[in-house]
């Protein structure tokens, strides 16, 4: 029998404990994953906590991301682009329960893994790549726009850090300290979060962009983090092109020359104070998008990012750019299943940047 994160009532990282599960079969549309990789978030810490509510029995499964080889497959299930998958293939994708040694998923929610993306990599890519691909079709950024991130260090706001940056847009994102040379290597300008942020923004934007990006640091080079940049992309100009899957509706003509200097976008993925910054800015509400920070937003009458972005087309554009060297999404830590307490308790009270991983 497989065995699966599990907890039998809502709390801390600590109601965590792995047991057996169901060998269950693949239904029509679905397939059977043995999950090599299976990346954290912070929704999934939200749900076993209680924060948000779920009426589901217990004991309950964790987890979404994963990424590992096709097992079984169930009848008529096909990949997006209508290939069939077969055992043996190398998937990525999103299954409810994923922390797990196997799982069931629905083929409307896996794509085909790259060779070239570290498994760790692709079992953590679907909620981060997808929710930042959905914030930038809800706020499109192009050339002449200032994107400010709020939480630029974490698994989302690196990848709409990024894409914005790719896309032509100059963006400054918060960060702890420590994440700052981070930003600085993927060419993102890093300013520390709360207190004065409106004012660090202004004077970020009113001054030259800088040229150049910096060798990636120490800290993003660690053991499991395996995508370098290539050549390619480390010119002071250089734009990358986008893959033809994630293109389009992400990017927008340049913004006009009157925005030059200014805050033109905001991106909420961790608070509040980039929102109130974009206010105390001008930032029109309908150029700002919130994923984290719900309340606020609502009061200030911005947009969460909408959801119909998350396909797994768009997930194979992302693994392309990881593939070419153009997107970096960097594994902070792994753990292995058993350890899974400590994985969570390691994604909600530290700030390394990117993603905790659960390799079963
Ligand atoms: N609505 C949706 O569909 C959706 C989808 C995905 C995620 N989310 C939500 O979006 C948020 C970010 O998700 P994630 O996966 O990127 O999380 P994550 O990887 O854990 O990153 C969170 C980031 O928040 C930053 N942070 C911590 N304290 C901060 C502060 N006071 N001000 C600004 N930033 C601060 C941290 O930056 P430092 O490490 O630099 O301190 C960290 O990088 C979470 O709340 C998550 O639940 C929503």
């Amino acid at each position: 029998m497989p065995r699966a994160a599990l907890y039998d009532r809502t709390g801390g990282p600590e109601v965590l404990y792995v047991g057996e599960v169901d060998d269950a079969q693949p239904g029509s549309g679905q397939l059977a994953v043995r999950v090599h990789a299976a990346g954290l978030n912070p929704f999934d810490g939200k749900l076993r906590s209680g924060f948000i509510p779920s009426e589901a029995p217990f004991p309950r499964r964790t987890g979404g991301d994963f990424a590992g080889t096709v097992e079984a497959v169930g009848e008529g299930a096909v990949f997006w682009d209508g290939t069939p998958i077969a055992v043996g293939d190398e998937v990525m994708g999103r299954a409810g329960g994923a922390v797990a040694e196997r799982v069931i998923a629905s083929a409307r929610e896996v794509a085909r893994r790259p060779d070239a993306v570290p498994v760790e990599v692709a079992g953590a890519l679907w909620v981060a790549g997808l929710t930042a691909v959905s914030c930038l079709v809800t706020v499109p950024v192009g050339a002449g726009d200032t994107l400010l991130v709020g939480g630029a260090a974490g698994g989302v706001g690196l990848v709409v850090s990024q894409l914005a940056r790719d896309a032509g847009a100059r963006v400054i994102g918060t960060a702890s300290p420590r994440n700052h040379d981070l930003l600085r290597s993927l060419g993102i300008e890093p300013t520390a979060y709360g207190e004065g942020l409106a004012e660090r923004v202004a004077t970020l934007a009113s001054g030259e962009k800088p040229t150049g990006r910096v060798a990636a640091p120490a800290s993003a080079q660690g053991p499991t983090e395996r995508v370098a940049a290539p050549a390619s992309a480390q010119g002071s100009t250089e734009r990358v092109a986008a893959p033809a899957s994630a293109q389009g509706s992400t990017e927008r003509v340049a913004a006009p020359a009157s925005a030059q200097g200014r805050v033109t976008a905001v991106v909420d993925c961790h608070g509040r104070d980039a929102l109130d910054a974009g206010i105390a800015l001008g930032v029109p509400v309908d150029r700002m998008a919130a994923i984290a920070a719900y309340a606020a937003g609502a009061e200030l009458g911005v947009q969460n990012a909408e959801r119909e972005a998350r396909t797994p087309e768009n997930l194979a554009g992302l693994a392309d750019r990881i593939a070419a060297g153009t997107l970096v999404l960097p594994v902070a830590a792994s753990f292995p299943l058993d350890e899974v307490a400590a994985a969570f308790t390691a994604l909600e009270s530290s700030h390394a940047p990117g993603k905790v991983v659960i390799l079963p």
